[in-house]
């Protein structure tokens, strides 16, 4: 089953949560919220307190994407305003396996992020601890960038090493996710699409996020 996880990144912001209620209503899956510092990318967006105030606005998990630099240090501070499932890059964790465990110690989902660059292999000997693995598109930092099709192998790469350790872990796609790119995702594996400005930048929600589905029933 293919979840949409549409990015608040491409919302407007003096509107949050009537943005986000479109979305859920439209039969969005997941909401992904992309945390920046303006360190490990060059943007800056939402810090804890934003999680916090979106947690009430919606029933839908809260797909939190830290792209910042040392994360450990706000895990706890996310963890307690609401997130669900908190991700992490590779490339920001000296030590990937404590911070993986210091998520989920949390009691929250882990999972872990490569960029369009980093070889899947880095993740060989954390895959067994994981929630999900998600894979840059673009690289990180800005909406409406276009996909990096060199990418998709790496879906495969990474379907393949799960199942290899029997491992169940879901394989999310973030960055120029729509209507074509989708479904390429979907063909190698994937099964969470993030979509921010294909979704947000069409006035009617619900048909954006049906034509992303349909795309990839076909
Ligand atoms: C990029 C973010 C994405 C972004 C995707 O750094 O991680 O989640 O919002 O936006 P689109 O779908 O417009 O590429
Ligand atoms: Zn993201």
């Amino acid at each position: 089953m293919i979840r949409i996880a549409p990015s608040i990144l491409s919302a407007d912001f003096a509107r949050l949560a009537e943005e986000i209620r479109s979305v859920e209503e439209g039969g969005a899956d997941w909401i992904h919220v992309d945390v920046m510092d303006g360190h490990f990318v060059p943007n800056l967006t939402f810090g804890p307190p934003v999680v916090a105030a979106i947690r009430p606005v919606t029933k839908l998990p809260l797909d939190v994407h830290l792209m910042i630099a040392d994360p450990d240090r706000y895990i706890p501070a996310f963890a307690k305003a609401g997130a669900d499932l908190i991700s992490v890059h590779v490339e920001a964790c000296v030590h990937l396996h404590r911070t993986i465990h210091f998520i989920k110690e949390q009691g929250v989902k882990a999972g872990v992020v490569l960029n369009p660059h980093t070889p899947v292999e880095m993740i060989r000997h954390v895959i067994a601890d994981v929630d999900l693995v998600l894979l840059m598109t673009v690289n990180p930092g800005f909406g409406g960038q276009a996909f990096i099709p060199a990418v998709v192998p790496k879906i495969r790469e990474v379907a393949r090493m799960a199942n290899e350790q029997n491992k169940e872990v879901d394989i999310e796609v973030d960055g120029g996710i729509n209507a074509e790119t989708a479904p390429l995702c979907v063909e190698a594996g994937a099964n969470v699409l993030v979509a921010g400005s294909a979704i947000y930048n069409e006035p009617d929600r619900a048909a954006a996020i049906r034509a992303l589905r349909e795309a990839c029933a076909k």
